[in-house]
């Protein structure tokens, strides 16, 4: 059987490392595209480079040319500007979302059957306009965010409690800004709750530095935003479609009625697999998160009201 082809747009950080973890799964062979000359290829070849040691046959191509993407099965979109102490990420929205828009189109035009995994920033938005400006059906656009929220929830509670982080499976959901939500309900250690296992001061500490985690990392780095955990995000998401494997994650998904949003992309727990978002799973959430999800997604529909043209 052929491998399976992936192209992530943009070099820097995310998308370069996301690259190396699926080439180093042997997930699918990689196209790592961005504008930048040489960039993309000299990775490429480091990676390539790395091979014989780490032992994989996938490979990577490293290009300025869309050409080469062409009938990719996943698409990872990373390109744009990253954030810089004291920026939001919705600070962000136009230059990020020109440089979005005309990715989709190159990737629309080279693999019209592809899947849309979006990781650039303001998240939810850029999601949002990938879809529009793809024509895509929804399910086969979707951001990645919640994943990562997530991971960040989980890293902390295993700190708090001393315990594997193995046993953790903790759940974000919302937009990737201040509003997201992180869910003690909906957050286990092993099965057991997390509100059976702390008291409510500490679930809330944990829950403000959750939604700060990414800003704490830009504090410590001061020319950058965070990469290690979002490459390896987006890649559990790329992971969840290639082997069809309908996994349940906080997803950046098209929310049609769920949750009483409308028409608008936020994240939300759905099923991933082999045709991007299976279905989004609609679960009773206490009055005050219903509250804040709603609200989270109020943010994000007005980042897309300010969307330039
Ligand atoms: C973060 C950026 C990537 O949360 O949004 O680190």
């Amino acid at each position: 059987m052929a491998r399976k082809k992936v192209t992530v747009v943009g070099a820097g950080f995310v998308g370069s490392t996301a690259a190396q973890r699926i080439v180093e799964k042997q997930l699918a062979d990689v196209v790592l595209i961005d504008i930048v000359e040489g960039l993309p290829q000299g990775k490429a070849l480091d990676m390539m480079q790395s091979a014989a040691v780490e032992g994989f046959d996938t490979h990577i191509l490293g290009t300025n040319d869309y050409a080469d993407t062409a009938n990719s099965d996943v698409v990872v979109i990373t390109a744009g500007i990253a954030r810089k102490p004291g920026m939001s990420r919705d600070d962000l929205l136009n230059t990020n979302a020109g440089i979005v828009g005309g990715v989709v189109d190159q990737i629309v035009a080279h693999s019209p059957d592809s899947i849309l995994i979006i990781v650039s920033n303001p998240l939810d938005v850029m999601t949002h306009l990938a879809w529009k400006r793809s024509g895509f059906a929804s399910n086969r656009v979707f951001g990645m965010a919640g994943v990562l929220d997530s991971a960040r929830y989980a890293y902390f509670i295993a700190e708090a409690l001393g315990c594997s982080i193995k046993d953790v499976r903790a759940m974000v959901l919302g937009g990737h800004g201040d509003t997201m939500v992180p869910v003690p309900h909906f957050t286990t250690v092993n099965g057991v709750t997390l509100t059976e296992l702390l008291p409510a001061d500490t679930i809330e500490a944990i829950n403000d530095r959750t939604r700060n985690g990414g800003a704490e990392i830009v504090k410590h780095l001061k020319t950058g935003s965070a990469y290690y955990a979002p490459s390896a995000s987006s890649v559990a998401m790329v992971e969840a479609v290639l082997l069809g494997s309908n996994r349940l994650l906080p997803v950046c998904a098209l929310v049609n009625g769920q949750y009483g949003i409308d028409n608008l992309y936020c994240g939300v727990p759905a099923m991933v697999g082999a045709n991007g978002v299976e279905r989004i799973i609609e679960v009773g959430l206490s009055q005050s998160d219903l509250a804040a999800l709603q609200n989270s997604a109020m943010a994000v529909k007005e980042l897309v009201g300010a969307l330039k043209g």
